[in-house]
């Protein structure tokens, strides 16, 4: 046996650390935390913790490493790879006391934050401050920093501002043998030995479980231009993407929508949201592109609008909607960060998150859609176009339970080897997690997957933290 399972009185001993009120081990809690929004998985913990300090997260694991317990650590639960399951069962490590945040500092443009903040809290704090923490995953109202972090999470922002790991300079950690560290300084040029930091950021909470993080910030943009912009095919909307990039216009953000995409949001937000978002859906429209300009200055951004438009017009578009107030903005996005709560309300779905060069957007949606065909599966495509990163959602509907874990995932196999032939790979956001590990051998020779095992192993000797994720 590889690993164990917690004696009685090993959760007495847990139970002395973190207090009696923060352990969990009836049947409730333990399904609670034994799914996440990964398709249909669900793996039973054998007990939930909730610690509240790191010294009581090292005295845990000291616990754990000494007799081969696995842990899992987990954010909000929002991941779409799988990352926060615990596949072995074992402990589960729920972050959600670490929800503080210890400092917003505006003469370094810097935030310490705990792991357990939920995302759009972190955000809106420091917008109160007018500064500007750019990560915007569209899960940010339930998603936890950490996750984040554990993920290297994006979102549509990160086509101009950069994923969550351009923003972290240190954190604290603690490792899977116990000790305490912080991985780097609360600077902002940094070329003093390995990078720990960002080792540590998306490594999905294989090497250490982070207790907070240092972040640095940037102004607030004062001013925004949205557009959404039909366009005749998936196709015709990619190749657009491109041209406005090759004038030397960098948006801030360049999302993709495929017309089932919108169509399925719509019904889903006024079926279960009780919100009504109004868009023209012509019959000739397969596509949208959702563009977002930022800055301070209204007239440089008008202009550039005009230049978009130009280089948009030599494209099979339709009538181009401007969002004129700050309302309907705010429904082109609550459109947009729908899209994937909206798609998966009715069927079960797999979630990819594939991403290639941009330029090679156009060649993927059509390898995708003619894959599809041959596999014998319906997807909807949307995502961060700007980014070549686009999700993929393979919609279960009528298709056989059987076929689904067979046929299903060939196709899916395919894509990656497409992906692959573009120069891509299997995930720009949401991690390998267990959902996409099968195929990391499609996007990564074995020598770099061994250097991956190699840096595992001097992490976490006994491999106890957050087992067979990735690799
Ligand atoms: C999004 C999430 C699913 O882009 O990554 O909506
Ligand atoms: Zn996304």
């Amino acid at each position: 046996m590889r690993f164990t399972t917690p004696t009685s009185e090993i959760t007495d001993e847990f139970s002395k650390i973190v207090g009696a009120n923060y352990i969990f081990i009836d049947d409730e809690n333990r399904y609670t935390y034994s799914h996440d929004k990964t398709e249909d998985y669900s793996f039973l913990p054998d007990v939930v913790l909730k610690p509240g300090t790191a010294e009581e997260i090292s005295k845990i694991l000291v616990i754990c490493n000494e007799h081969k317990l696995p842990v899992t650590p987990r954010g909000g639960g929002t991941g779409l790879s799988g990352g926060a399951l615990p596949v072995h069962h074992g402990v589960v490590i729920s972050m959600e006391r670490f929800n503080k945040i210890l400092e917003i500092d505006e003469l370094n443009l810097q935030a310490t934050v705990e792991p357990g903040v939920i995302t759009q809290v972190f955000q809106e704090a420091v917008i109160a401050k007018g500064l500007f923490y750019p990560p915007d995953p569209s899960s940010r109202g339930t998603c936890f920093i950490g996750g984040n972090l554990g993920e290297n999470a994006g979102g549509p922002k990160a086509v101009k501002y950069g994923v969550t790991r351009d923003y972290v300079l240190n954190m604290e950690v603690v490792l899977p043998t116990g000790e305490i560290i912080w991985t780097g300084a609360n600077v902002l040029k940094n070329s003093t030995g390995y990078n720990l930091t960002q080792l540590m950021v998306g490594s999905e909470g294989t090497l250490g479980i982070i207790t907070k993080v240092v972040f640095k910030l940037r102004s607030y943009p004062q001013k925004d231009v949205t557009l959404l912009v039909p366009f005749s095919t998936s196709e015709e909307a990619c190749k657009a993407i491109s041209a406005v990039y090759m004038v030397g216009i960098t948006p801030s953000g360049m999302e993709f929508m495929e017309r089932e995409a919108i169509e399925r949001t719509i019904h889903y937000l006024a079926d279960v949201m009780d919100s009504r978002v109004q868009i023209d859906l012509p019959p000739n429209i397969q596509a949208h592109l959702l563009i977002e300009l930022d800055g301070n200055d209204e007239g440089v951004l008008m202009k550039e609008a005009e230049i978009i438009m130009e280089v948009l017009e030599k494209f099979e578009i339709g009538e181009v909607l401007f969002a004129e107030t700050a309302q309907q903005k705010a429904e082109l996005w609550k459109l947009r960060r729908n899209v994937s709560p909206g798609v998966n309300a009715y069927s079960l779905t797999k979630a990819e998150d594939v991403v290639v060069p941009r330029g090679s957007l156009p060649e993927l949606i059509t390898g995708i859609k003619q894959i599809g065909k041959a596999y014998g599966f319906n997807s909807v495509c949307y995502g961060h176009a700007g980014d070549g990163n686009l999700h993929i959602n393979i919609m279960k509907e009528n298709i056989s339970d059987e076929d689904w874990h067979t046929k299903v995932n060939d196709g899916i196999a395919e894509i990656f080897k497409l992906v692959a032939q573009l120069k891509g790979t299997l995930s720009g956001e949401h991690g390998i997690g267990i959902a996409k590990r099968p195929y990391m051998h499609l996007v990564m020779p074995e020598v770099q997957l061994n250097l991956m095992r190699g840096i595992k192993k001097v992490f976490d000797p006994n491999g106890i933290l957050n087992p067979d994720k990735i690799f």
